[in-house]
């Protein structure tokens, strides 16, 4: 189903996310017949540079970035007629006048602050200023939304200054993943599984997302942020929302995102011996972090494995183990609910220990498991085997599973309808930054230097450790 016809600004129109994401991820729902043709997109930048200039950089983006599978070559010069630009300065008045006459009223009003944080409240200034912005424009804001509470908090009353939470979308990417919808589905569209999770029937929950990557050219950005600050605090935080919270009544912005809320502030403060810092090591002519962020005594952390304790009635008991890491042995995402062993065997102690395990696998080949445990066949006796009950997304849906917009794609969509369910409220990001800010703290205090880990690794063997001595594993890394 098309969306309303739309005005959408992209401030930094020609950077990398804007190039490598927002560009083809339109493109994508423009082929997808989502986009209605009254649509328009506006690139807006500091660089000198005319429609035509910008038209080819968007085609450029989308031949680099966008999807190899299905290039819709032919859609292209239709989508291109909807993309514009207009050079502005966000810290002074060139451009502005320009810009807004570029908008038509009546239309539904969109402005990406593809930015550093540092501009945002420039940009919301000169919005409102200029009047190119009312009650019912919104604003899209990107990650790092601050870097500690602190800035968070700064940041949150900037764009409060100008704009109601109502009109404030803030993107965490991972909310716009198929799987972790489809993980709120699976929990709350069966009955299945709802009764049994809690820490009744829960023995402990994973959250892996490793990544095979390094900081490539982001050494900058991230040597100041590291795991904790780039993926925890928001991608691992959401995850670990969405498995713990309480259902909502309705799948409704603030009902959802309240029990969101209520996880975070039930989280307990983390215990430092429970948490393990690592730095990926060179390896023979590969080069290692330091090299990556051309800092020799860099103590950032590129890994992190934590376990935490959501403190309620439902998860007395039952921990959650998350990690992250870049330049590990395989790219992949996922959630384990692992549940307890069940009371009694009735096979006796032959049959070994069986547990089920519901897997929820973000990416690659996105879909959930459920390992159950069934009899071997054949004439053996009762030897019991873990079989998975395999609904792979790609295998249950078909073709069509092609069609499935990607992370940003659906999100964009989604602040053009105005539904802010996928979005983080500001007292969400707040209360995950009160909850990380300690722990980064307490490495500044203790001058803790990051374990090493080798390239193609799970991390660090700290990390394995944390499970061992719980007498648990972490699920293997691999694609
Ligand atoms: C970003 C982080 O938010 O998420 C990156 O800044 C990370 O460091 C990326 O690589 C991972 O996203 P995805 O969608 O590739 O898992």
């Amino acid at each position: 189903i098309p969306v309303d016809p739309f005005d959408l600004v992209i401030f930094g129109g020609t950077g990398d996310l804007a190039r490598r994401k927002i560009l083809p991820g339109l493109f994508r729902r423009f082929c997808g017949g989502q986009m209605p043709p009254e649509a328009r997109i506006i690139g807006a930048a500091r660089s000198d540079m005319d429609d035509a200039g910008f038209r080819q950089m968007v085609a450029e983006s989308i031949h680099e970035f966008g999807d190899k599978r299905h290039p819709h070559e032919d859609q292209l010069p239709a989508f291109l007629e909807r993309v514009s630009y207009e050079t502005v300065d966000a810290t002074g008045d060139g451009g502005w006048t320009a810009l807004k006459a570029r908008l038509r009223p009546g239309t539904v009003r969109a402005f990406y602050f593809s930015v550093g944080p540092s501009l945002f409240g420039d940009l919301a200034e000169r919005l409102r200023g200029f009047g190119l912005a009312d009650d019912d424009s919104r604003v899209v804001v990107e990650k790092p939304f601050g870097h500690d509470l602190k800035s968070a908090r700064a940041l949150n009353a900037t764009l409060a200054r100008h704009f109601s939470e109502q009109q404030i979308y803030r993107i965490d990417h991972y909310l716009g993943k198929e799987t972790v919808q489809n993980l709120m589905a699976v929990r709350f569209g069966n009955m299945l599984f709802e009764p049994l999770w809690n820490a009744q029937y829960v023995d402990h929950i994973q959250i892996t997302v490793a990544e095979t990557v390094g900081v490539g050219g982001r050494g900058g950005y991230y040597d100041k942020s590291g795991a904790m600050r780039d993926m925890v605090q928001n991608h691992l935080m959401q995850l670990l929302c969405l498995i713990a919270m309480e259902p909502p009544a309705r799948f409704e912005p603030d009902s959802v995102r309240d029990e969101k809320l209520k996880v975070i502030r039930a989280l307990d403060p983390v215990d430092w011996h429970h948490i393990v810092r690592g730095q990926y090591a060179p390896d023979g002519d590969t080069p290692g972090y330091r090299h990556d962020v051309e800092d020799p005594r860099s103590r950032t952390e590129s890994f992190v494995a934590l376990k935490c304790h959501v403190s309620n009635w439902r998860w007395a008991g039952t921990p959650f183990y998350l990690r992250t890491g870049k330049k590990l042995r395989a790219r992949t995402s996922e959630i384990a609910v692992v549940f307890k062993d069940a009371p009694h065997s009735i096979f006796g102690a032959d049959a070994g220990r069986h547990r089920n395990v519901l897997s929820i696998r973000l990416q690659p080949n996105e879909g959930i498991t459920l390992g159950v445990t069934i009899k071997e066949p054949g004439p053996g006796g009762m030897r019991l085997v873990d079989v998975p009950l395999d609904m792979t997304f790609a295998d249950a849906l078909g073709p069509d599973v092609e069609d499935v917009p990607d992370a940003y794609e659906r999100l964009i969509m989604d602040v053009i309808r105005g539904n802010q369910t996928l979005f983080m409220r500001g007292d969400e990001v707040e209360a995950a930054w009160a909850w990380t800010d300690p722990i980064i703290e307490g490495w500044i205090a203790r001058n803790e230097v990051p374990k090493p880990y080798d390239v193609g690794s799970s991390g660090p063997d700290d990390s394995l450790m944390l499970m061992h001595k719980d007498g648990r594993k972490w699920r293997e890394i691999r694609s």
